[in-house]
């Protein structure tokens, strides 16, 4: 992959009139903040901009507003939280409370960059999106990548170019339909894919058991199979922690037995966590790994139930000598939960753009920087 741009690129921000797209998309429960991980994140290329002289104006999107303001996602809390790290930085509205955001308006581009000099992309966690905040910018002004997408990006690219043998990749998370594309990337790179969370049980199905009411995606089967048949090493739980009738999910006060079964999961039964054996092996996998990369949790680790396969894996990528690196919302979040974030190489601030990024090798908003330096002559 070609690099992108860096602050050092840029012409002396002395003075100058910086745009930067960031990722503040944090999670928000009752007006505060729950994680201020990504705020934090852009620090180093906030300080670096305005020690230089520099004025910021931020801009970034809150959640998936439907291209009207929606007092739901304001960005209040994160305007606070901003002023405290970084007093003097301005911020914009919620990108998405504009329509032309999401669909890279020309128009709105426009209005985004009106006035400023120059503009710098630290939102990793949005560069796979093709939206007007991300690559619209680079093609009207002098462009670079902030100092929090240059390590995510050198980061993928090192699990992608030289990772310490044996390469583990552990996903979990809903749905096979999503992660088709990263799982297939994956299994050309890694020494081993293991497979747990909600989608496992489309490749169990694959196999010929039962899966009760367990997610399922019947359209995924086939494909499941093939990559069964492909010969490399995949993993699967041999044992699934489900609950029986009438019982409910981060309700265990509702009743319903749960119950460790193997990997047939009965008729009315649902499977929501990997079982105890399956953690081990997965743990024992991680541990001896040079490199592991996790994305998306094992069950529904919320209900502490279902809880222990996300933990036990956790507690391994915690552990493990190798190179460790964890993308995706979810999994940060359980590794937070389980006071295990700073036990690992590196949390990834962009689950979906580390996924994308590892299967397609570029991203929408690389290529933006790119061809933005590569156009300057004729821009200036
Ligand atoms: C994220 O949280 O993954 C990023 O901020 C991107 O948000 P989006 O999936 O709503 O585009
Ligand atoms: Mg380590």
């Amino acid at each position: 992959m070609q690099p992108v741009p860096q602050l050092e690129d840029l012409p002396d921000p002395m003075g100058k009139r910086v745009l930067l797209r960031a990722d503040f998309n944090v999670p928000v429960s009752a007006g505060v903040i729950d994680d201020d991980l990504r705020i934090r994140a852009a620090l180093p290329t906030i300080e670096w901009l305005t020690e230089r002289g520099a004025h910021v104006t931020a801009c970034t999107h809150l959640g998936r507003p439907k291209g009207t303001p929606d007092p739901r996602y304001s960005l209040d809390p994160v305007r606070a939280r901003l002023a405290e790290l970084a007093p003097g930085v301005e911020l914009m509205e919620n990108l998405r409370f504009d329509a032309g955001e999401t669909a890279n308006d020309p128009a709105f581009v426009e209005r985004l960059v009106y006035g400023q000099d120059m503009y710098v992309n630290d939102a990793f966690g949005a560069a796979h999106r093709c939206h007007a905040s991300v690559v619209g910018p680079p093609m009207r002004l002098p462009s670079a990548g902030g100092r929090l997408l240059a390590k995510e990006v050198e980061i993928v690219i090192r699990l992608v170019t030289e990772p310490a043998r044996p390469f583990v990749a552990v996903l979990g998370g809903s749905k096979v339909s999503d992660k088709l594309g990263v799982i297939k990337a994956l299994l050309d790179q890694v020494d081993s894919l293991v497979i747990g969370g909600g989608m496992c049980f489309s490749f169990l199905a694959a196999m010929g058991h039962g899966t009760g009411k367990s997610l399922l995606e019947p359209d995924q089967i086939d494909v499941c199979r093939q990559l069964l048949e492909s010969g490399k090493r995949i993993l699967l739980p041999n044992d699934i922690v489900a609950l029986g009738p009438g019982g409910q999910i981060g309700r265990p006060d509702a009743g319903g037995e749960v119950a460790t079964v193997g990997q047939d999961v009965a008729d009315g039964w649902m499977g929501l966590d990997v079982g105890p054996d399956s953690a081990a092996a997965f743990a024992a996998e991680i541990r001896a790994a040079g490199t592991v990369f996790w994305n998306g949790p094992m069950g529904v680790f919320e209900d502490e139930r279902f809880a222990a396969g996300t933990r036990v894996v956790a507690e391994a990528v915690a552990d493990a000598g190798g190179f460790t690196v964890v993308g995706g919302g979810d999994s940060a979040s359980a590794l937070t939960r389980f006071g295990l974030a700073d036990r690992v190489d590196h949390v990834s601030t962009g689950g979906g753009a580390s996924l994308e990024l590892l299967e397609q090798g570029d991203l929408p908003g690389l290529a933006a920087l790119r061809e933005s330096a590569a156009n300057a002559g004729v821009r200036s």
